[in-house]
């Protein structure tokens, strides 16, 4: 099994990237063969909405997109490692999430499969952001879940930490760097997968306590959630530009 994490952040040893590298351990500790990326070492243009890809799927602005892609494609399992910036994924992560609209032109306008003999992808997305807000990872768990499923990838663990913002602080809590490590090892095990899939119409990040037994200052009790999927329905619905859509 081969498992990709792709780091978002563009600090060098940052929070984000102490976790995936940790989950990516988790991963290789139970058998995968793990490897990672980290966008900011790779020159990818935002999309620029010419649409060249609607011929075949293929993107047409030749950058490190294609090198990115073709490595995302071809994993079993993903795990995408972004910081909180405004309360969305980061520059470097959303643009490889824009190149990524030439896959979802292949899969839902030309209706292609993403890679001949591939099955549906497994995925888990980290997050870290410095305040500790209730809403602080909503746009992006959806945003990411609508980027896995472009790729043919279900989001199936989240690990969305708050109130960690100087480089490296996350290193002060072993309990995420544990959680980090055991969502790696889960992501190659299948043990907790929980397809999300197309056509689910509501979802609920369901969260456990952090062993802190704190609250923050929203009352929001955890900081390790798994998606579970609440309600699975009817798949594309004719007229909606992106199926699946929430
Ligand atoms: C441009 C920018 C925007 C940010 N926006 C937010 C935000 O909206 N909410 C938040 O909680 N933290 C925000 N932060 C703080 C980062 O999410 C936080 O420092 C995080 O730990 C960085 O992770 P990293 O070390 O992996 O890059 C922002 C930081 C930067 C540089």
């Amino acid at each position: 099994m081969k498992i990709l994490g792709i780091c978002g952040s563009p600090r060098r040893e940052g929070n984000t990237e102490v976790l995936v590298k940790e989950a990516l351990k988790g991963a290789q500790d139970a058998g995968a063969a793990a490897e990672e990326i980290f966008l900011r070492d790779k020159i990818i243009s935002p999309c620029l909405e010419i649409y060249g890809c609607k011929k075949d799927g293929q993107c047409v602005i030749k950058d490190d997109f294609q090198e990115v892609a073709e490595r995302m494609i071809e994993s079993d399992a993903l795990i995408l490692a972004s910081p909180i910036f405004f309360y969305t994924v980061s520059a470097h992560t959303k643009m490889l999430i824009d190149r990524c609209q030439s896959l979802w032109v292949k899969r839902y306008l030309l209706n292609l499969p993403i890679a001949q003999g591939r099955t549906r992808g497994k995925g888990a997305f980290i997050s870290v952001g410095a305040t500790r807000g209730k809403r602080l990872f909503e746009g992006v768990v959806l945003t990411v879940r609508y980027f896995f499923d472009a790729l043919d990838v279900d989001l199936i663990e989240t690990l969305l930490v708050r109130g960690v913002d100087e480089k490296g602080e996350i290193r002060e809590h072993p309990d995420e760097i544990q959680a980090a490590y055991e969502l790696g090892g889960r992501l190659v095990t299948g043990l907790n997968g929980i397809g999300s899939g197309l056509g689910t119409d509501a979802s609920e990040v369901s969260c456990h306590e952090n062993g802190s037994g704190k609250r923050d200052e929203d009352g929001h009790a955890s900081r390790h959630c798994r998606l579970h999927t609440m309600q699975s329905s009817t798949g594309f619905h004719g007229g909606r530009r992106h199926p699946g859509q929430t």
